[in-house]
């Protein structure tokens, strides 16, 4: 924040039971794009707090902590007995500690981190005790009414449930999340009553305030997509298909074409080269890199994957996979851990490479699996040729040099070395190493007269 001087604590509610999400998982850690609701959260407060934000955890706490590890601070609420209550239970960490306390619901990852960040500013420009966030919407959500008094000023925030007809008209709503001066939030808190329901409502704290004289201030969030909450799998859905559109509208506007941008799921940290053109159903995850002028999809998955400029994949899945510049992949291929195709490589028609090399101007075109393999430059490898890496127990090596020709339908029994220039026949099954520019053939592969030629493999 701006003063140094001032001390800021974010607390974020998550113990609740989700009961509506209607899930053996605990609702803070269903998925948005890859990453659990409550660390976009996280992400967003990253540069507000000082000390890594304290999560009040119950409900599965511990798959929680687990999930989070050291992203956070955890405090547990046992038994679940509302949002006062949750707060209180980090209060023994936190007294004494910070001159300001943010409070923020695990359910609500939309809300941009300026959105926290110009709370606290109102916060500490206002000098008020209390600084709630509301929206102002005809659609209420279930969120919790603000009542105003004659003079304008709220005076207490009612749960829908508890509302009367008038107040269930009110527009102004509350949403979250909340700026507390420190030591007044920690007094506060004992004076919250239970309610009807049997639970300590945070909400409370405005009549309190408000009865003491005290201000509580508003600061209105005026994008409505940042205030949806979470609380079925409806939600979850509008709430992905808003972060969706915020990512792809950023990449389009960096020179990324998309066919069918509802069709095409970015995660956060990926990053697209301009003039790339991403077709329906594309799915681009984790540390993926994606260059220039490429071609992606249809129905292309990319997990933590490196591709260069000018590539082409259809109908693929890769994992942590390099692509160097004029790949061209597909239709139909599986890149696991390891596959690195090198520049001008084509792969295609039901191919699957799992941490092998293959060098510049290699094509691998039809149903063939390279495992555990360093493929040289402009080889040819035949329909149907597989590298038999596995012998139950061990994995071993294929090395295959520059411009070799491997058969159709070629048994490549690892370990095992080919020489530059060397050539398979059709349905050979090899089993030892074989000389530079020489042929074998047959089961097991033997070599030929030197005279002989091999037949020349037709795609
Ligand atoms: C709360 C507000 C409501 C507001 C709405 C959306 C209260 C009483 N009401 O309602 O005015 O409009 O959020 O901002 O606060 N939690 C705990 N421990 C508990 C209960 C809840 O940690 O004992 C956590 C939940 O996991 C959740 C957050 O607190 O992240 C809010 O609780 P929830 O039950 O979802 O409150 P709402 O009914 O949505
Ligand atoms: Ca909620």
């Amino acid at each position: 924040m701006n003063n140094p001087k001032i001390k800021i604590d974010v607390v974020i509610l998550a113990a609740g039971l989700g009961t509506r999400m209607k899930s053996s998982k605990p609702k803070v850690l269903h998925e948005l794009l890859g990453k659990p609701m409550v660390e976009y959260i996280l992400d967003a407060v990253k540069d507000i707090c000082t000390d890594p934000p304290v999560i009040v955890v119950g409900n599965q706490a511990d798959l929680v902590k687990q999930t989070l590890g050291d992203k956070a601070r955890f405090v547990l609420q046992e038994p679940q007995l509302g949002t006062a209550d949750a707060v209180k239970s980090a209060r023994e960490m936190l007294k004494g500690k910070s001159d300001v306390v943010l409070v923020a619901n695990s359910d609500f990852p939309l809300i941009a981190s300026n959105t926290y960040r110009e709370l606290v500013e109102k916060h500490l420009a206002s000098k008020s005790v209390m600084t709630i966030s509301t929206v102002v919407e005809e659609n209420p959500r279930g969120f919790g009414r603000i009542v105003r008094d004659a003079k304008g000023r709220i005076c207490r925030i009612v749960e829908e449930k508890a509302a009367s007809l008038d107040e269930l008209k009110i527009t102004e709503l509350n949403s979250n999340p909340y700026c507390f001066q420190a030591d007044w939030l920690w007094d506060a808190l004992d004076k919250v009553e239970k309610s009807a329901v049997g639970e300590y409502y945070l909400t409370d704290l405005v009549e309190i305030a408000y009865q003491q004289d005290a201000l509580v201030e508003a600061r209105e969030i005026t994008d409505k997509e940042e205030a949806i909450g979470i609380n079925t799998r409806i939600h979850l859905a509008e709430a992905l298909r808003i972060l969706q559109n915020r990512i792809n509208q950023f990449w389009m506007l960096e020179g990324v074409t998309m066919i069918d941008p509802q069709r095409v799921y970015i995660e956060k940290d990926v990053i697209i080269g301009r003039d790339t053109v991403l077709y329906p159903d594309v799915y681009l995850n984790g540390s993926t890199r994606i260059g220039e002028a490429c071609e992606i999809g249809p129905s292309v998955i990319l997990d933590d994957t490196e591709i260069g400029d000018f590539v082409k994949i259809k109908f693929a899945v890769l994992e942590k996979a390099i692509l160097e510049n004029h790949v061209d992949m597909g239709p139909f291929g599986h890149l696991r851990k390891g596959a690195h195709l090198a520049e001008h490589v084509h792969m295609g028609n039901f191919g699957e490479v799992k941490n092998s090399y293959l060098g510049k101007g290699t094509k691998m075109g039809h149903f063939s699996y390279l495992g555990d393999a360093q493929i040289g430059e402009n080889v040819n490898i035949g329909a149907g040729t597989i590298t038999c890496n596995f012998d139950g127990e061990n994995k071993f090596k294929t090395e295959i040099a520059d411009d070799v020709f491997i058969g159709s339908d070629t048994m490549l029994v690892a370990p095992l070395k080919i020489g530059k220039g060397a050539k398979t026949g059709a349905g050979a099954v090899v089993t030892h190493d074989v000389e530079p520019d020489s042929v074998v053939v047959g089961v097991p592969a033997k070599p030929m007269k030197k005279n002989n030629k091999a037949r020349k493999e037709v795609e």
